[in-house]
């Protein structure tokens, strides 16, 4: 009998050996004479199992990991392909807590499945949201996502719904659709793996907004630093289209929609949506002015509908079970599920998609395992290099956009950074403000100055110099910057300076004494 044999197919594994592990399992089956049926799935996301090698039994999924090749032979010999005991058996992953107590929406197929299979994909729901749609009127559709109360899940958290329906209502012969999918934050890879591990979703869903408000074109911009994704959206593209569910007649509906990915040269402001505009044109990415909003006014002048990579891939499921299904989830204004990336200093790194309304507390040690070096974790950076810092008296603030907000932070595209005890937090000011010197695209002053007299300022803050006067000038500063910058690079760059400032006065070199003088 041929067993099947699961392993990944993801950066994030390949990275870590997976490639050659697949090699060397096939080669061990052929030398005993084994018949087995090598799949290259996604990753499930729990990477420090990774390389994660599944097998499949009459009892589900059996998992063993991590897996080095020195453990091959080793494993043959339990008989893992019969789901053998094995020191490295980590039992059926749907019953692994970490994997179990999730709730699997957009993620729902990931490392389940062959990425790059069509077949695998419709075998899995896949194409049911499009196959909705295809009946439904542009303004149906667009009122489903607005009924979902989904929010970008790129950083602003703006109603998907809200921004479709200025697209839809903005005549024009010809709209876009663009894929955000630059994915420059610090400590996330969400979108990374949903091109990667199940590229169709993302496919699916573009195509669902391209129907939804007229849009005939879609382009993936995709950071050059992502080679594993681009060669799977484009082979899922392909296959997308000799199936007839990209073209100019899907699935025999009449309907068209086109789609290519373009590669951005690699600029952390280039992920900002009129500078992604400007670079798909062919230009220097910077920063336009708003107004014009880009659903009125994007690419190349014409009505345009920017969306990060997780915004469109939540689509397929909403036109599929409906909005009123995927609102269930999550609380407040916060609705339905995020793919919540936890790395850094943690001892369970990985992806957790979850209902928004858990606790950072939760999802740090009861998710997370606490920190990876077993000190005390001193601060979370939460939402990329532009999110506030977050100290423990913090850790029960539920994840939910408001609740953020209510503390001077930000959820942003979900991704947690760990740091324990042994960080010094000026140090993190520090380079927040030369971050943004470095990424800055020039075009205002506050951040194109600012940021470099910022980075002047703390370290002498750092040295000891004048605190007096110093950190008075760095607050003041930080005002400039909020209320004075074009777009959110230089706007929130204050996040993590003053949240490092605030909460952690000590690295700062303050005192009581110094702070009364
Ligand atoms: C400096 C900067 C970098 C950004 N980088 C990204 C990014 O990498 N990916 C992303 O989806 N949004 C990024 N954004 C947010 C986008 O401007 C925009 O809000 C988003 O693509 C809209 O999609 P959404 O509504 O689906 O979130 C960035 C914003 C700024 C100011
Ligand atoms: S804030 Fe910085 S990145 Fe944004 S427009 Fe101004 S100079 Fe450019």
């Amino acid at each position: 009998m041929t067993v099947t044999v699961y392993v990944p197919n993801d950066s994030g594994a390949l990275s870590l050996g997976a490639g050659r592990i697949a090699a060397a399992i096939e080669k061990e089956a052929q030398q005993r004479g084994l018949d087995i049926k090598l799949v290259r799935n996604g990753s499930r996301g729990m990477f420090w199992l990774e390389p994660l090698v599944e097998v499949e039994t009459s009892e589900g999924r059996i998992g063993y990991g991590p897996v080095q090749l020195k453990d091959i032979p080793g494993l043959f010999d339990a008989d893992f392909l019969n789901g053998g005991k094995h020191t490295l058996e980590v039992g059926t992953i749907d019953e692994i807590p970490y994997f179990k107590k999730q709730q699997r929406l957009t993620f729902a197929r990931i490392g389940l499945t062959d990425p790059v299979s069509l077949d695998d994909y419709l075998a899995h729901e896949g194409y049911r949201g499009l196959k909705n749609a295809l009946a439904m009127s542009g303004a149906d559709i667009v009122k489903q996502v607005t009924d979902s109360g989904l929010r970008g899940r790129g950083g602003a958290a703006f109603p998907t719904g809200i921004k479709w329906n200025t697209v839809l209502n903005t005549p024009s012969e010809q709209k876009y659709i663009i894929c955000n999918a630059d994915e420059g934050d610090s400590g996330t890879f969400s979108d990374r793996m949903v091109m990667e591990d199940d590229p169709f979703v993302l496919i699916e869903g573009m195509t669902i907004a391209g129907i939804a408000v007229g849009a005939t074109q879609g382009y993936i911009y995709l950071r050059v630093e992502y080679p594993h994704a681009h060669r799977a959206l484009n082979t899922a593209i392909e296959k997308a289209y000799q199936a007839g569910y990209l073209g100019d007649n899907i699935q025999g509906s009449g309907k068209k929609f086109d789609l290519e990915v373009r590669l951005g040269a690699g600029a952390y402001v280039c992920g900002e949506e009129t500078s992604l505009m400007e670079s798909l044109e062919g230009k220097r990415g910077l920063v336009r002015f708003k107004p014009p909003l880009p659903a009125i006014s994007g690419l190349f002048g014409q009505p345009t509908v920017v969306n990060n990579v997780i915004s469109l891939a939540s689509v397929p499921i909403i036109l599929d079970k409906g909005g009123e299904y995927y609102r269930d989830f999550g609380m407040g204004r916060s609705r339905g599920t995020l793919p919540i990336q936890l790395a850094g200093n943690i001892k369970y790194p990985g992806l957790v998609e979850l209902a928004f309304g858990l606790t950072l507390r939760e999802l740090l040690y009861e998710y997370g395992g606490g920190s990876a070096s077993g000190r005390p974790i001193k601060a979370v950076q939460v939402g990329g290099p532009l999110g506030a810092y977050l100290p423990e008296s913090q850790f029960d603030t539920p994840l939910d956009y408001e609740a953020f907000a209510a503390i001077w932070a930000v959820v942003g595209h979900g991704g947690i950074v760990v740091f324990d005890d042994t960080v010094d937090m000026a140090e993190m000011a520090r380079y927040s403000m030369e971050f943004c010197a470095i990424e800055s695209c020039g075009k205002c002053t506050p951040c194109r100055i600012g940021s470099t007299r910022g980075e002047e300022v703390i370290k002498d803050i750092i040295a000891g110099r004048d605190l007096h006067k110093n950190i008075p000038l760095l607050r003041d500063l930080c005002d400039t910057l909020l209320n004075g910058s074009l777009c959110a690079l230089g706007g929130m760059t204050p996040y993590p300076v003053l949240s490092a400032l605030n909460h952690f006065p000590e690295d700062f070199g303050i005192t009581e004494q110094a702070s009364a003088a």
